[in-house]
């Protein structure tokens, strides 16, 4: 298995591209099932996560392939109802398919999902929509199976928690639905709109997207797409956070700052210089940092995905701080290897408690899942000496050319392939 290598201590400096959001991409990808004619992604990440998932769609009877950030997805042949294990074991967005393939062929399979070992994860909510609309679950030899062969009716579904992935599914089986459906506490965060506006553009008729309440009109048929994905908003936000920790002055392009606001907010109250120009970023340390507390919480709330990294950053500032996470449970893997490093946290139920350390001192650390990985290299890029951080495939589902990118800037890091 390969191990990323850091030699902390290079303040970051000059100019990166960040790439397509993953959590836009996927979505999407999966929206190409509910239509026969030709679809096209530009901007798509260069990552394992998005590799799972042509492969998934092509198994499922898609012709997909990816030349550089282009996707391209045709139909080949049937649509296949079953996603096995091997497939959603993979990837936790496997239950995406769910939704449109219920729209297109009234019935699908699913294997129960795995994913990030960031809690519990049930996927409930998703399942409590399609009854509504129409659908009978089974439970049958670790396969969810859904049937709904008189098609899906439209209906009115309150969630009980704005998941994201669920608004996604119900956005997606719903477009071809018979009648209206309204997704009352829906999630808001960039992704939604961006299925949306792709869904629009293949004749869905989706409105509300980005606020609580979203309609869909069930429409006949739907056609191709030709779409550029939204920027990585957690990417960004990590590469700014290793900015502001290695006392660095970066521009960062292709960005959406208005996808970021809270994060920009925090890193200012915190005292780092940021500058916005249309898709630029540019981050500029210039004086010791505040410690700041944080509370992730669902779009525009702080983000669970950037928790770890905003740990790791408060790990190194004078003073006290806490990080209160209420998004997921068991969202605290990381905490033991930054302590590995020498940072001076504890963990209290859904918060914990910093308080900033002059130096942290590289030795071997294994990451548990994406974000936790992220934080660990941000952490390695300023500790004493050499950080050695296993278990990277965790980073490669959901950063593109992750050491390239720091190299690019300064950053003394390195692939170790094993
Ligand atoms: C998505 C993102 C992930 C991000 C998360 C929250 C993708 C591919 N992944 O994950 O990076 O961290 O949003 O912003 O876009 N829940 C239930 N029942 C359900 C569904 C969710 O209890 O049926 C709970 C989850 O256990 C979790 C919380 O709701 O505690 C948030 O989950 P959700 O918003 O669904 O996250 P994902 O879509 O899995």
């Amino acid at each position: 298995m390969d191990k990323i290598v850091v030699h902390g201590g290079e303040r970051l400096h000059g100019s990166i591209k960040m790439s397509g959001s993953k959590n836009s991409a996927l979505p999407i990808l999966f929206a190409t099932l509910l239509t026969n004619d030709k679809c096209k992604m530009t901007n798509v990440p260069d990552l394992a996560d998005i590799k799972t998932t042509i492969d998934f769609l092509n198994f499922i009877g898609k012709k997909t392939s990816k030349k550089l950030n282009i996707v391209i997805a045709e139909e080949s042949s049937k649509l296949n109802h079953i996603a096995p294990y091997d497939l959603v074991r993979k990837m936790r967005a496997s239950v995406l398919v769910m939704g449109p393939l219920l729209a297109r062929l009234g019935k699908v399979d699913v294997s129960l999902p795995g994913g990030c070992a960031i809690g519990a994860r049930p996927i409930d909510i998703h399942l409590e929509a399609f009854k509504k609309m129409g659908a009978t679950i089974e439970l049958k030899e670790g396969y969810i199976k859904i049937f709904a062969e008189k098609g899906l009716t439209g209906a009115d579904i309150e969630f009980r928690f704005a998941s994201v992935g669920a608004t996604e599914n119900v956005l997606l089986a719903s477009v071809l639905a018979k009648g209206t459906t309204r997704i009352i506490n829906a999630a808001k965060e960039p992704e939604i709109q961006d299925l949306a506006v792709v869904l629009n553009e293949m004749g869905a008729k989706v409105s509300g997207a980005g606020t609580a309440i979203i309609t869909i009109e069930g429409v006949e048929s739907l056609s191709g797409f030709c779409h550029s994905i939204i920027s990585d908003r957690i990417e960004t936000a990590t590469y700014m956070i290793a900015t502001a920790m290695t006392k660095g002055n970066v521009t960062l392009t292709n960005v959406q700052p208005e996808h970021l606001q809270i994060v920009i907010d925090k890193l200012i109250e915190s005292g780092l210089e940021i500058k916005i120009s249309n898709n630029e970023i540019n981050i500029k340390w210039v004086k010791p940092l505040k410690p700041i507390n944080i509370k992730t919480e669902i779009y525009p709330g702080f983000p669970t995905d950037i928790q770890a990294q905003w740990m790791a950053l408060m790990c190194l500032i004078q003073g006290n701080s806490i990080v209160e996470e209420t998004v997921f449970e068991n969202r605290f893997l990381h905490v033991c290897e930054l302590q590995r490093l020498g940072a001076n946290i504890k963990i209290d139920g859904k918060n914990v408690y910093i308080t900033g350390v002059d130096n942290l001192s590289g030795a071997p650390v294994m990451v548990s899942d994406l974000r936790a990985g992220a934080a660990l290299v941000l952490a390695g890029l300023c500790a004493n000496g050499k950080t050695e951080i296993s278990r990277i495939y965790h980073l490669d589902r959901g950063y593109d050319s992750l050491e390239k990118k720091f190299s690019k800037l300064g950053a003394n890091i390195r692939r170790i392939k094993e």
